[in-house]
């Protein structure tokens, strides 16, 4: 029996592509390894948003190879391979297969072959990635992912991805349909649809564009909850607040990035949108739809970003008020125009901007959360819990919260009253 493992870094369109490599290999009859000491074939699903998410992939290679006891086939798949495919070369001469992001169909045919020199494909075409995917499912949890969309068209000056990961793409609506009806018969519940610019999908042939591809697949019998990420705000149409105001599954929660609060440095990101345009976003999307939380993406010291610029990011997030965020110190990246802008930032001054932006986020996510004491919330059950009887689940709003029940299982759905809050999750009662 041949053992894979599989080792996933980054977004979730990589989380996306190795549960299809994972299906791949075991529709083939190889078998997935609990551990990665006993895998035969060994892959690296790489990220190179921060330097320090490639720096993680060069040193878990060099540990691969300390394992004595087997000598695995070493691959490594997604966004470092494809932009540093020559250095991991270079770098680590053992590898034996490297495939881009939109080159992992390859993976079957590719370990069929002789091993002798490292096997490499980087063509960032997503046109066939799809089509040349079997199509035959592993298990799946309640919850689970689904690729609408692949690249990116936006060149946002500080971002590697649209090197990594090509041109936009988007997957035809019959397609997704038919995906997603699998996903069911295999007992999902609720689906993420996944792009970088999720809400520029289109499909030409039949005229679809993102609002509509909900209105479609919204109806598909035994879809409980839809969910989708990441939006870019430029594309933020006023049919996708009617979208969250008119289809009952599609979850009130969207992720939305600024990035900075500052014109001056959202103009320098190149993200097409300044201040007022993502606050007036927002608004139409609470007039639709009163209750929809908001989660974002913050990069503080970008290159010449001032105090002063930084106080507008500041000064945003208490305007909007988010239930959840993520936020970063900026990292240069090869190849992106603003590794090359002056007035790079200092390393102590990021840090210690983002000390004040994560403390104040994580204040308005407490807030946010115990406004919920006391309500009901719907809950979609997603996993044991860590102790007995507990219930881990989701509530519409992206929290996690945790039950106690002898009777409820996963995947149920049930309606349970707020009792406690703890800083990243909720406690309920049923
Ligand atoms: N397509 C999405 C997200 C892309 S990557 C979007 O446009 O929002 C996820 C997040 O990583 C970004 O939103 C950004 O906040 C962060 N990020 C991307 N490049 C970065 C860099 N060079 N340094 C620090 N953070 C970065
Ligand atoms: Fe990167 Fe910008 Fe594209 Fe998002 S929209 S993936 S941040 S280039
Ligand atoms: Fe990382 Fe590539 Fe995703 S760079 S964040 S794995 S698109």
């Amino acid at each position: 029996m041949i053992k894979f493992y599989i080792k996933n870094y980054g977004c979730q369109m990589n989380i996306y592509d190795s549960q299809r490599m994972a299906d791949a290999l075991t529709s083939s009859g190889y078998t997935a390894a609990s551990e990665q000491e006993d895998a035969d074939i060994l892959i690296f699903n790489s990220c190179s948003i921060r330097s320090k998410a490639d720096e993680k992939l060069f040193s878990d290679l060099g540990r691969a190879r300390q394992n004595t006891t087997k000598v695995p086939v070493i691959v490594v798949t997604g966004c470092v391979a494809q932009l540093q495919h020559e250095e991991i070369m270079r770098r680590a001469p053992f590898v034996n297969i490297i495939l881009g992001p939109q080159d992992i169909h390859h993976l079957l045919h590719y370990l069929s072959m002789p091993h002798d020199k490292c096997l490499v494909s980087v063509s960032l075409d997503a046109t066939k990635k799809f089509a040349c995917l079997p199509d035959n499912y592993s298990s799946r949890t309640i919850s689970e992912f689904l690729t609408i969309q692949e690249g990116c068209n936006k060149c946002c000056t500080y971002c590697i991805v649209p090197y990594t990961r090509g041109r936009e793409f988007s997957r035809s609506v019959k397609e997704i349909v038919s995906e997603l009806r699998k996903l069911i018969d295999h007992g999902v519940k609720e689906v993420t649809l996944l792009g970088q610019n999720v809400n520029s999908y289109i499909d030409e042939d039949s005229n679809t564009d993102f609002a509509g591809l909900l209105e479609t697949i919204a109806t598909t019998p035994g879809l409980l909850r839809l969910r989708y990420t990441t939006s870019h705000p430029k594309h933020i149409t006023e049919a996708l607040a009617r979208a969250h105001r008119d289809i009952p599954v599609l979850m009130p929660f969207i992720h939305l990035p600024v990035q900075s609060g500052s014109d001056i440095i959202l103009k320098r990101m190149n993200r097409h949108y300044d201040r007022a345009e993502y606050m007036d976003k927002v608004a139409m999307l609470r007039e639709y739809r009163p209750d929809i939380a908001f989660s974002s993406d913050f990069i503080v010291g970008f290159p010449g970003e001032t105090d002063e610029n930084f106080q507008d990011t500041i000064s945003l997030v208490n305007e909007v008020k988010f239930a959840q965020a993520y936020s970063f110190k900026y990292s240069p990246r090869p190849r992106t125009g603003a590794a090359l802008m002056p007035n790079q930032i200092d390393e102590d001054v990021k840090s210690e901007r983002l000390q004040t932006l994560q403390t104040l986020l994580e204040n308005q996510q407490k807030e946010y959360n115990a406004q919920f004491i006391g309500r009901q919330v719907e809950v979609l059950i997603l996993k044991p819990g860590r102790y007995d009887k507990q219930l881990v689940g989701r509530t519409p709003y992206g929290q996690a919260i945790t039950i106690e029940s002898k009777d409820l299982s996963i995947g149920d759905v049930c309606t349970a009253t707020v009792v406690n809050v703890e800083p990243h999750s909720l406690m309920g009662q049923i």
